[in-house]
């Protein structure tokens, strides 16, 4: 598939604060945890998205770890390596957790491709949450510097790693407030190509998150 890059045109979305007293208790959100693969079209409000991407992986301290800032999902070293780039219907997006807003990366509606051809979904997710590792962040730790950052298998354990923690925090967060939530793989080389990223950046997973298209046919 050839895809162009377009102009970006957009701005930079300031997430609202965020706002979390609706959400169901921790252990009923563990119980009700689950992929849910059918999921409606219908927008995440703006405040939804901030709750998300704020538990997905927001700053919860100013001073963390190694003198770096803390975030809602442990990475190795506190490197904090993992990039979410957050595709809606638009364009795509990256997540800047320090500012808790959303970077505009490329115009245009770049979902389907954070599905692989083989899994059709019926709708598409009003967000898809694509994971991408920055290698030069394991390299150039901000965290604590140790051999193992340097070795391409230790990197790799890491990032995946990493990134599990942050689907997870996702998964509890979709459970908690009723949203439906799939871990899925994608079109790794395509959105290489549409987010516009560094030999250095490696597209990983990618989550869809929207509201159940059938409640009823997912029972808690
Ligand atoms: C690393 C990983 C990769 C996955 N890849 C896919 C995938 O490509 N397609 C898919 O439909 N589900 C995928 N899943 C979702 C799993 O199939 C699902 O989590 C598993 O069946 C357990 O279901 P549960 O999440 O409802 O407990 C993936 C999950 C993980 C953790």
């Amino acid at each position: 598939m050839i895809v162009s890059h377009k102009r970006i045109a957009l701005l930079p979305i300031e997430l609202p604060a965020t706002s979390d007293d609706y959400a169901l208790p921790f252990n009923v959100a563990v119980a009700r945890r689950r992929t849910i693969r059918a999921i409606a079209a219908t927008p995440l409000g703006l405040l939804e998205l901030s709750n998300l991407l704020w538990t997905a992986f927001g700053m919860n301290r100013i001073a963390g770890p190694f003198g770096g800032p803390g975030r809602t999902a442990a990475s190795a070293s506190n490197s904090q390596e993992i990039d979410l780039y957050v595709a809606l219907e638009s364009a795509a997006y990256r997540y800047d957790a320090v500012d808790h807003r959303l970077d505009p990366v490329a115009t245009g509606d770049w979902r389907s491709l954070a599905m692989t051809r083989d899994q059709p979904s019926g709708t598409i997710a009003p967000v898809q949450l694509i994971y991408v590792v920055d290698l030069h962040r394991l390299t150039h730790t901000i965290g604590f510097e140790e051999p193992g950052l340097q070795d391409p298998e230790v990197q790799k354990s890491y990032y995946f790693v990493d990134t599990g923690l942050i689907a997870g925090n996702v998964y509890l967060f979709a459970a908690a407030h009723g949203m439906a939530c799939w871990f899925h793989n994608c079109d790794r080389q395509v959105l290489t190509h549409c987010l516009r990223l560094r030999d250095d950046q490696k597209v990983l997973f990618a989550q869809s998150v929207g509201w159940p298209a059938s409640p009823a046919t997912e029972p808690p």
